[in-house]
């Protein structure tokens, strides 16, 4: 958007400004009063302020006093470099919680020299289609014991939710077989390698998925918090920092997620203004991903859900594309704008692997939401609670993404497509079930942990 063509009135644009300020002090008002008014903006807001949110916006903006994730406590304690000062570091395997017997169709899996060679032969399988099919060895890890690396606004099992079959799922592709995911053994197959995964608050989702998957959701003291050799550190005042990186010492295995909703780079417009305007650089990949890349092995971005005016206005993005405010007006419409940036950050990224031909890049494609009856701000509600009655089979052939589907066409950048086969799950929400649900907005964008990302976490790691 370009505020140019908006406000043409300095007048108004002034005033609008004053508006702002107003407003954002009431809110920050309000807000240490009550930082439970967290519980009375929609879910698909809350990632607007939190966290995560906070890089895309001057330190110091809002606080979200919300959530207050065990794993920063966990990790911030020092304990854990204590420990691995103290004595040799040591692991424990990450056995799922559970023994497994689903049919393998790979009697090599156990072998993990083998492992790599049976991944090799699943290459050809479109993991995008198949069927969700029943099976009690699901969930991979316990929503009641993932404490340490699972956020409380997403574990469902402790919140008043009382039905649970959506956990009891696995996604069966069309003609051929996902391994069984076993953490030990995956972090086996990442021996010294670096994970990272970048997008929103849905890639955070995911992120943390797949720390309890390789856990198998038990605690893990011996896991390091690494932060700091990617700038993920809290600044002065705020709760959180960027993004979160943990090494598993036995294998040196690195997991991060740095938080960046449009992957654009930002860049405040007035460095002194704490509530300035950012130019959003539709055509420049976000900062820490160009500036860490040669370091992963395993790069997966996604970005789908800040696209809209609410988030542009809330967020304060200005396009800019060559380096100028955009002024082309069919750029400036939102779809456009994202078409744009995802192949432009798809291209460049294609550029880079033939410098870093270790690294394998996968572009996510969109979380579907699933409000009825209403938007998030609109009453909107997800209230089925029986799995799969829309159906459990994806049998059409392309992506429910075609941007992100389109942008990847012909590249190395791998296709992680998610869409289609989450559209089946809109029993698999938050729902009306947050920590606190006294306010009757529904969570039909973010999903229950454990659940529908761990699929997603499996396709991904099929192909790795
Ligand atoms: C891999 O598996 C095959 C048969 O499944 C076996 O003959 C071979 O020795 C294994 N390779 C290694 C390196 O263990
Ligand atoms: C751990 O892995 C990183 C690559 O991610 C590598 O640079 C480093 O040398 C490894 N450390 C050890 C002790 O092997
Ligand atoms: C930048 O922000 C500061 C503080 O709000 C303000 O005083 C200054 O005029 C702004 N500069 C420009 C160029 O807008
Ligand atoms: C998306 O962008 C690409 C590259 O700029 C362009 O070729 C394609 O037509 C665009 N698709 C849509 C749906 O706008
Ligand atoms: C889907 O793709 C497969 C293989 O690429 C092809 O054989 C099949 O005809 C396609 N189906 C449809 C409905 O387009």
């Amino acid at each position: 958007m370009k505020r140019g063509i908006l406000y043409r009135s300095g007048g108004i644009k002034v005033s609008i400004v004053i508006t702002a300020f107003v407003c954002m002090t009431l809110t920050l008002l309000v807000w240490k009063k009550a930082p439970l008014v967290a519980f009375l903006i929609p879910p698909d807001r809350l990632d607007v302020l939190s966290p995560a949110t906070r890089m895309e916006k001057p330190v110091g903006s809002v606080k979200d006093e919300h959530e207050h994730s065990s794993t920063d406590r966990t990790l911030s304690s020092g304990t854990t470099l204590k420990h691995l000062n103290g004595e040799k570091p040591y692991y424990v395997p990450a056995v799922a919680p559970m023994t497994y017997s689903r049919e393998r169709s790979f009697e090599q899996q156990k072998d993990i020299k083998n492992v790599t060679k049976l991944h090799m032969v699943e290459k050809g399988c479109n993991y995008a289609k198949g069927k969700w099919v029943a099976d009690n060895k699901w969930p991979l890890y316990s929503g009641f014991e993932c404490k340490q690396w699972l956020s409380s606004m997403w574990a469902c099992r402790l919140m008043q939710r009382k039905d649970f079959s959506f956990e009891k799922f696995r996604w069966q592709p069309k003609g051929c077989e996902i391994p069984e995911f076993e953490g030990s053994e995956f972090l086996e197959r990442m021996r010294d390698k670096t994970i990272s995964l970048i997008g929103d608050s849905l890639g955070r989702q995911q992120f943390q998925s797949l720390m309890c998957m390789v856990t198998g959701g038990k605690g893990s003291p011996e896991v390091e918090n690494v932060g700091w050799e990617y700038g993920l550190v809290k600044a002065p005042g705020a709760l959180r920092p960027d993004g979160w990186a943990y090494r598993f010492p036995r294998t040196n295995t690195t997991i991060l997620f740095y938080w960046s909703a449009s992957l654009c780079e930002l860049e405040p417009l007035n460095q002194s203004d704490p509530v300035t305007n950012y130019a959003m650089h539709l055509d420049r990949p976000v900062t820490f991903l160009k500036r860490y890349l040669p370091r992963f092995h395993v790069v997966v971005l996604n970005t789908g859900h800040h696209w809209n005016r609410g988030k542009f206005q809330a967020n304060r993005w200005d396009m800019y594309v060559g380096g100028k405010p955009n002024s082309d007006k069919k750029l400036a419409e939102i779809s456009n704008a994202r078409n744009f940036t995802v192949h432009s950050i798809v291209k460049w990224l294609d550029s880079q692997l033939l410098k870093y031909p270790w690294l394998k890049a996968f572009f996510r494609t969109m979380s579907p939401r699933h409000f009825v009856n209403g938007d998030w701000n609109t009453g909107g509600s997800c209230d089925n609670t029986i799995p799969l009655s829309s159906g459990s089979e994806v049998s059409k052939n392309g992506s429910n993404d075609p941007v992100v589907e389109s942008a990847v066409k012909g590249t190395k950048v791998k296709l992680l497509d998610i869409t289609a086969l989450s559209e089946l799950r809109n029993e698999g929400h938050i729902s009306k079930y947050s920590i606190k649900s006294s306010t009757g907005i529904s969570d039909c964008l973010h999903w229950c942990l454990p659940g529908i990302p761990d699929t997603w976490n499996e396709i991904l790691c099929a192909q790795v």
